[in-house]
């Protein structure tokens, strides 16, 4: 292999660059589908690294589907090529969408509830209200009064470009700011996506099964048919899903909502493969993809397929959910549907929030913000998972170290609805994953978010939740 590849000794993370540099020769075809990688020590040796620096470079690409690494066979370029292709634009359909009425503001603290481990919320209590404070009055100086105006449905073009170079960065994702659109979560494009997919014929949209309880009534509504496809220690079945007949697919790669699992490099390359034999479209869920503790995050898939891919995400897990602030990285023909939702619907997303969050990317607040949240939340889960195998020894923790949550497989005896009541009795109020499942049953599990409490207080619950569960 013959590759220009430059290190920035002085930046640090060099297994980071290393990743970085090879992802790049991916995808604009310096390296090629099948292309051997030289062994580790070898590149080791040319690029003056230590071998572990390559080693975990190469890691990180094999998790994220880039290459391939069998026994016997070395390290090779995968075979999909991650080249972006090109898709028509020209399709801006104008019709109304129809979104169903009313929207569910969200759980209120149950009454009687000391420790709140529902999943799903940040730590509001850590929301950089200084920064956000001094960042509004920064906007404020600097934007004209025309920018007052109401502004391009697919969002301001600042926080578009800061977006961009974030998701490049933190996801490994392709991005043009032509192709993101803002939104007001993740959850609009639940409600519109689908939408969009009916009108151009599908019937039937393809979700993992469990997955989240509070996604299942928002895409029921749209009115497309939900076929649920089991998931295992890998990630989502692709096989099962193939025999559903579905073209479009809804995923949670980097984490898998709820059981926390990876989506694995086989099924990475299996997906993008069925997406492009029978033509399909795959939403990626990215709600807590900047969240990893134990290694660099895995890139999203839409870095891998970016024609077949719209990733969507938010700053609810990063930031705050009441922001109602997200961003779909969507192909140039569904990022034009995009916009035309918006346009038609509500006119975009907030001018203000947007030049704020634009300004707080662009001036590494963000990025200070999330390395802050990543060591509180990675405490709280080291915290949670030991009091957790100390109390609970007969409980199995499934899934990464990452996001917000855990998943908790309760022993195969304990009734999961009693074990959620006793709980909530206790004062103690956490998930049973019954809800979220489509039609596949599976064994009793609780899903636990532990990102609001210390790790005094979560140690605490989990006393509380060993008594529950014995007394259930
Ligand atoms: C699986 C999943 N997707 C998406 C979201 C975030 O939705 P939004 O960005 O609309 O706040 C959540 C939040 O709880 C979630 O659990």
């Amino acid at each position: 292999m013959d590759l220009h590849v430059t290190l920035d000794r002085a930046a640090g993370r060099l297994a980071g660059q290393l990743a970085d540099e090879l992802r790049a020769a991916v995808r604009d075809g310096r390296l090629s589908p099948g292309d051997r990688l030289p062994s580790s020590r070898d590149l080791a040796g040319d690029l003056e690294v230590s071998r572990g620096v390559v080693v975990t470079a190469y890691e990180q690409l094999v998790a994220e589907g880039f290459i391939l690494s069998r026994q016997g066979d070395g390290t090779r370029v995968a075979p999909f090529p991650a080249v972006r292709a090109p898709e028509p634009t020209s399709e801006a359909h104008r019709r109304a969408l129809r979104f169903a009425a009313g929207t569910d503001a969200g759980p209120a603290d149950p009454p009687g509830i000391v420790y709140d481990l529902r999943p799903g919320k940040p730590d509001l209590a850590s929301f950089p209200r200084e920064r956000w404070t001094a960042a509004v009055r920064d906007v404020l100086r600097e934007l004209p009064h025309s920018a007052l105006n109401y502004p391009d449905p697919a969002g301001v073009p600042a926080l578009r470009t800061a977006l961009a170079g974030h998701l490049a960065r933190v996801r490994a994702a392709v991005t043009d700011p032509d192709e993101i659109v803002i939104t007001a979560g993740v959850a609009q494009m639940l409600a519109v996506v689908p939408r969009i997919l009916i009108e151009e014929g599908h019937r039937v949209l393809a979700v993992e099964d469990p997955l989240g309880h509070h996604q299942i009534p928002m895409i029921r509504a749209t009115g497309v048919e939900m076929a649920g496809v089991p998931v295992d220690e890998e990630g989502i079945d692709v096989g099962a899903l193939a025999r559903t007949g579905a073209r479009a697919v809804l995923v949670t790669p980097a984490h898998q909502f709820p059981t926390g699992v990876v989506l694995s490099p086989r099924r990475r390359a299996a997906l993008v493969e069925w997406a492009r034999a029978v033509d399909a479209l795959i939403i990626e869920d990215d709600y807590d993809g900047e969240f990893r503790y134990d290694r660099d995050p895995v890139g999203c898939l839409q870095g891998l397929a970016p024609e077949r891919v719209v990733l969507a995400g938010s700053v609810s897990k990063a930031l705050s959910p009441a922001l109602r602030l997200g961003w779909a990285v969507a192909p140039p023909w569904l990022a034009v549907r995009l916009r035309a939702a918006r346009a038609l619907h509500d006119l975009g997303s907030s001018v203000l929030d947007q030049h704020v969050l634009a300004h707080l990317i662009a001036g590494g607040d963000h990025a200070r913000h999330l390395r802050l949240m990543r060591r509180k939340y990675r405490a709280r889960r080291d915290a949670f998972v030991a009091a957790l195998r100390a109390r609970l020894p007969a409980v199995r923790i499934h899934g990464v170290s990452a996001g917000l949550h855990a998943y908790a497989e309760l022993p195969e005896a304990c009734e999961e609805t009693r074990v959620v009541t006793r709980a909530a009795e206790l004062g103690v109020a956490i998930e049973g994953v019954t809800p979220m499942r489509v039609r596949h049953p599976g064994p009793p599990a609780i899903v636990v978010g532990y990102a609001r409490l210390t790790e005094h207080r979560l140690t605490e619950a989990v006393g509380l939740l060993a008594s529950a569960i014995e007394t259930a």
